[in-house]
C-alpha cells in the first residue's frame, strides 16, 4: 500500500515536470533563469574558458589580463629560461620581474614552452585542444613559423578561436613590426596631437598598445558569443592601426568637415590663420563642440601640473560669468552667443585664466562644480597614485609580489557587478609549468619527467666559456 501510495506520488511529480518546466522556460525566455546567489557571488563572468597566451610586450597582454581579470584561465606561453621579453625590461628591482611585466600580466599562469621543440610542438598542439582561445601579437608570420596555422589550429580544435594584434592589416605594411609609438603615427594620433606650430606628438596613454588589446578583448568575447551559437571558432584580428584610428575618429570627422569651412572652435579659427587640406593639429582645444582649454592654476608653471581643463559649455555660460566677475558678458551681443565668442576664444580663455590662476587647481575644481561648469584639475600620476577613492574602487590597487614586494597597479577599469575581479600577482616565469602539464594536460608522472629532459620547457644549457 505505501509502495502503491509511493509510486502514485512519483507518477504524479513526473507528469508535473514538462508543464513545470514549460512554465518556466517561457517566463525565462527560454533562456536560465536568473541566479538566485546574491549578486558578486555567482562566480566570475569569464569562468570555464580557457586561454592560450602567446602574447608578449605590451598589446596582446593587456587583452589577455583583462580577460583573466573576468575569470578566464589564462595560460600565457613562454620561451624557456627569457620569458615575455618585457620581464627584464626597465627593471627597478633587481632580481625581480620588472613592473612593464607585473602590471599586465595579473591573474594568469606561466607556462615555458619552446615553441620550435618537437616536444614542445605536441605539448602546445594539447594545449590548443584543451582551450577555447588562442591570443598572440607575434610579428607577422612567426605564428605560422612556429606551424600553427589557421588550419592546423583548426583542425585540431574546430571550437578555437585565432585572436591576433598585428601593427598593419592587409595591404602594403602588413608584413610590417609595429610598436605604441609606430601605431600613433600610422593611426593619425599623431598628425592631430600637439600644437598647430610644434612638431607631431605622440601621446603618453598606450592607445596603439592597451587600446588595440581592448578592441581585442572586444573581438574575443563577441566571437565566443557567436561560437556558443555556431559551435564554430572564427580569426579576430585587431591592427594597431585601425584601432588608434578608431580612437582618432573624431579627427577623420574634422578631416571631412574642412570641405565645408574652418573648423571654428579651433584656436586658429580665431586667430585667423587659414586651414589647411588635412585635421591640424589642435593643441589642447576640445575635440567637441564647448570650447575647452587648459588653463593655469595657482603655482603654475613651477608646479608642471597645477593647470586645469576648462570647458565654456554653453548652457553655463551665464555662470561662467558670475564665477570670474565678468556679469556683463551675460547679455553682452559679443559674448552672450556660442558663435559671437567663437572668434574670441583665446581672449575669453585668458580672461578665464586670470581667475584660475587666483586658485589651486582643486579650490578651482570645487568652486566650478558648484555650478555645473565642466572642469578637470590635472593630475599628477602621483596624485593618482594616493588617491583614496580610486582605491576603494580598486582602480588603483596595492599588489604584493614575492620578488619585489608591494607595488601598485591599474586593477580592471570595467566594474561588472556580478563578476567581481579581484586582481592576482602575475606568475613567475614558468611557476605553473608542472600543475599544467599535469592537471590540464594530464600528462602522467612518466611523462613528465621524460619532458623535463627533452629540454621542450627547459632553456639550452649555456656552453661553458672557455677561459
Ligand atoms: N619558443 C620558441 N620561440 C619563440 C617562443 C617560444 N615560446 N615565443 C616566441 N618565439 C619566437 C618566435 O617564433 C619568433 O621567431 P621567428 O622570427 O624565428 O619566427 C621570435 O621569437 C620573435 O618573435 P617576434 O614577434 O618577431 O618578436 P620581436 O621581439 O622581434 O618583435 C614586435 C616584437 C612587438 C615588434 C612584434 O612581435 C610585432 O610586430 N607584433 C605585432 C604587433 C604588436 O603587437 N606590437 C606591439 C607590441 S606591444
Amino acid at each position: 500500500m505505501a509502495k502503491a501510495k509511493k509510486k502514485s506520488k512519483l507518477k504524479a511529480v513526473k507528469t508535473k515536470k514538462p508543464a513545470a518546466k514549460k512554465a518556466a522556460a517561457k517566463k525565462s525566455n527560454g533562456l536560465p533563469s536568473p541566479s538566485k546567489k546574491p549578486f558578486g557571488q555567482a562566480g566570475l563572468a569569464l569562468d570555464g574558458v580557457r586561454i592560450l597566451d602567446f602574447t608578449h610586450v605590451q598589446s596582446g597582454p593587456t587583452c589577455t589580463q583583462l580577460l583573466a581579470w573576468f575569470g578566464a584561465d589564462v595560460i600565457k606561453v613562454e620561451r624557456p629560461g627569457v620569458g615575455d621579453i618585457t620581464r627584464g625590461q626597465l627593471v627597478d628591482v633587481k632580481g625581480a620581474d620588472s613592473l612593464y611585466f607585473t602590471m599586465l600580466n595579473h591573474n594568469k599562469r606561466s607556462i615555458t614552452i619552446d615553441s620550435k621543440h618537437k616536444k614542445g610542438k605536441e605539448i602546445l598542439d594539447r594545449l590548443i585542444k584543451e582551450c577555447d582561445v588562442l591570443v598572440e601579437n607575434f610579428a607577422p608570420g612567426a605564428l605560422d613559423r612556429m606551424g600553427l596555422t589557421w588550419e592546423h589550429i583548426h583542425k585540431l580544435n574546430p571550437r578555437m578561436i585565432v585572436a591576433s594584434v598585428k601593427g598593419f592589416g592587409p595591404g602594403p605594411y602588413e608584413d610590417c613590426k609595429v610598436y605604441e609609438n609606430v601605431a600613433q603615427c600610422t593611426g593619425g594620433s599623431a598628425s592631430t596631437t600637439g600644437f598647430r606650430d610644434g612638431p607631431p606628438l605622440v601621446t603618453g596613454a598606450q592607445i596603439g598598445d592597451s587600446g588595440t588589446g581592448l578592441h581585442l578583448a572586444l573581438g574575443i568575447v563577441t566571437a565566443l558569443y557567436q561560437r556558443s551559437r555556431t559551435g564554430r571558432g572564427q580569426k579576430v584580428l585587431c591592427a594597431m592601426q585601425d584601432g588608434v584610428l578608431n580612437l582618432a575618429r573624431v579627427k577623420l570627422r574634422d578631416q571631412q568637415r574642412l570641405k565645408h569651412g574652418p573648423l571654428t572652435e579651433y584656436s586658429q579659427y580665431g586667430e585667423g590663420i587659414p586651414f589647411g587640406d588635412a585635421t591640424p593639429r589642435a593643441g589642447n582645444d576640445s575635440g567637441g563642440g564647448q570650447p575647452g582649454r587648459i588653463l593655469k592654476c595657482k603655482g603654475a608653471p613651477q608646479d608642471p601640473n597645477a593647470y586645469i581643463y576648462f570647458i565654456t559649455q554653453a548652457p553655463v555660460w551665464e555662470s561662467i560669468c558670475d564665477v570670474i566677475g565678468e556679469p556683463t558678458w551675460k547679455t553682452d551681443p559679443e559674448f552672450s552667443t556660442p558663435k559671437a565668442r567663437l572668434p574670441k576664444l583665446n581672449a575669453i580663455f585668458e580672461r578665464i585664466e586670470r581667475w584660475t590662476m587666483t586658485k589651486t587647481k582643486f579650490e578651482a575644481m570645487d568652486i566650478l562644480n558648484k555650478y555645473d561648469i565642466p572642469c578637470g584639475p590635472i593630475l599628477s600620476m602621483k596624485e593618482l597614485a594616493e588617491d583614496q577613492s580610486l582605491r576603494k574602487t580598486g582602480t588603483v590597487v596595492e599588489v604584493d609580489h614575492p620578488k619585489r614586494g608591494k607595488y601598485l597597479s591599474v586593477g580592471n577599469p570595467i566594474k561588472l557587478s556580478d563578476s567581481i575581479s579581484k586582481v592576482k600577482r602575475s606568475p613567475l616565469l614558468g611557476e605553473h609549468t608542472d600543475e599544467i602539464l599535469k592537471d590540464v594536460l594530464r600528462y602522467s608522472a612518466k611523462e613528465i619527467a621524460d619532458i623535463k629532459v627533452s629540454g621542450a620547457i627547459t632553456a639550452p644549457e649555456k656552453k661553458e666559456k672557455a677561459a
